[in-house]
């Protein structure tokens, strides 16, 4: 039977013409990820994992992040930090992470509580450490009455919308592994950062020495699901009893797993994170030409950081949804997603200047 012939007794509860800028999360999924999703249906497969598709999945990450790397798909990011970094570290372990990390500031304290890990954390410019920034906190070992500094995360692209190079991350590795410390990357928007950075992942990963990686799929395009990718076996192991311990194991994992294949087998990961790239530059250059709009914070991804009077701030917000970044400062974020148009971000450019004109 034909999935689009099939009754369904739901309604559509939403309009599919209002469209906004608060978060990647947003949008909807690919119509090659339900066509993915669809070919998986039907049938039974193993659950818990042993199901074909993640077998095959293993090929499709060897094929990215090189020939050891090992997939353990998950829900979500959250599940994936959390169940990364306990793998990198013991119970007396800490992380050390930019203060603006996702895993110290939007996670509800999830690897605290779940994880029992405590998070060194740097203030940095631009939401990226560097080995002089992890110093700050990378020191007291031996020392039974500080957290270990045993692990350091960082995102890319990062919270704040900017980019780290290979060699940047390469630097960051050589330090931590000097100093006996595992690294682990959010790769929520990894994606993003190939496209923007236009080399392949596993330049800026594995050959520059992350030891574990949140790979990321829901924010470009999938319905639902990360994937925890092993890039060092011989210094991390024991995933799939962190995973379960975790509740990240899916039992119909076939599901998330034939997504990434989707996502990753062919060019469907680049096209929609060059697509969401552009369309935060195109509504730079736009903003840039409005008087009294400042763009605060180098485009290099799919997010734009902007200030601009507040109440014209919460004009706009009563129009478009999108999210003040900083309460105080009035700094307010628009992303852009794999289905953001041009004429989407067109209309909000002509929207914020008409919001401003009235200002
Ligand atoms: C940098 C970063 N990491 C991880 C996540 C994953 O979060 P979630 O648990 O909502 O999938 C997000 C989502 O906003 C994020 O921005």
């Amino acid at each position: 039977m034909n999935a689009a012939d099939v009754h369904t007794d739901a309604v559509r509860h939403h309009d599919p013409a209002v469209r906004g800028f608060a978060s990647d999360n947003y949008a909807g999924v690919h119509p090659e990820i339900l066509a993915a999703i669809a070919l998986a249906n039907g049938g039974h497969q193993v659950a818990y994992g042993e199901d074909d598709y993640t077998a095959h999945l293993q090929d499709v990450f060897r094929r990215h992040f090189g020939e050891k790397a090992e997939a353990f798909p998950v829900f979500n990011g959250t599940g994936a930090n959390v169940v990364a970094l306990q793998a990198l570290l013991p119970r007396w372990g800490a992380v050390v992470a930019a203060e603006t990390a996702h895993i110290n500031v939007d996670e509800c304290g999830a690897p605290e509580k779940v994880a029992g890990i405590k998070i060194h954390t740097v203030p940095t410019p631009d939401g990226k450490l560097t080995p002089e920034l992890i110093d700050r906190q990378a020191w007291g070992w031996d020392d039974e009455h500080r957290a270990q500094p045993l692990a350091v995360s960082l995102t890319q692209s990062t919270e704040l919308g900017t980019l780290y190079t290979a060699d940047e991350i390469k630097a960051i590795c050589d330090h931590a592994h000097e100093h006996g410390m595992l690294v682990h990357v959010d790769g929520s928007r990894l994606a993003n950062a190939a496209a923007s950075l236009d080399r392949p992942f596993r330049e800026f990963t594995t050959d520059a020495g992350v030891d574990i990686l949140s790979f990321g799929g829901t924010k470009n395009g999938l319905l639902l699901g990360e994937v925890v990718v092993v890039l060092n076996p011989e210094r991390v192991r024991n995933l799939k009893y962190l995973r379960k311990m975790s509740m990240q194991l899916a039992s119909k994992m076939r599901f998330v797993s034939v997504q990434f294949e989707a996502l990753l087998s062919g060019d469907l990961w680049l096209r929609n994170a060059g697509h969401a790239n552009a369309m935060a530059k195109r509504l730079e250059t736009a903003v840039r030409g409005i008087e009294g709009v400042t763009v605060v914070r180098p485009v290099q991804a799919n997010a734009v950081f902007a200030l601009l009077p507040r109440e014209v701030s919460e004009r706009l917000q009563k129009r478009y949804r999108f999210y003040f970044w900083d309460e105080h400062t009035g700094e307010v974020r628009w992303m852009a997603a794999f289905d953001t148009t041009e004429a989407d971000i067109d209309a909000f450019a002509t929207a914020i200047a008409e919001e401003m004109g009235r200002a």
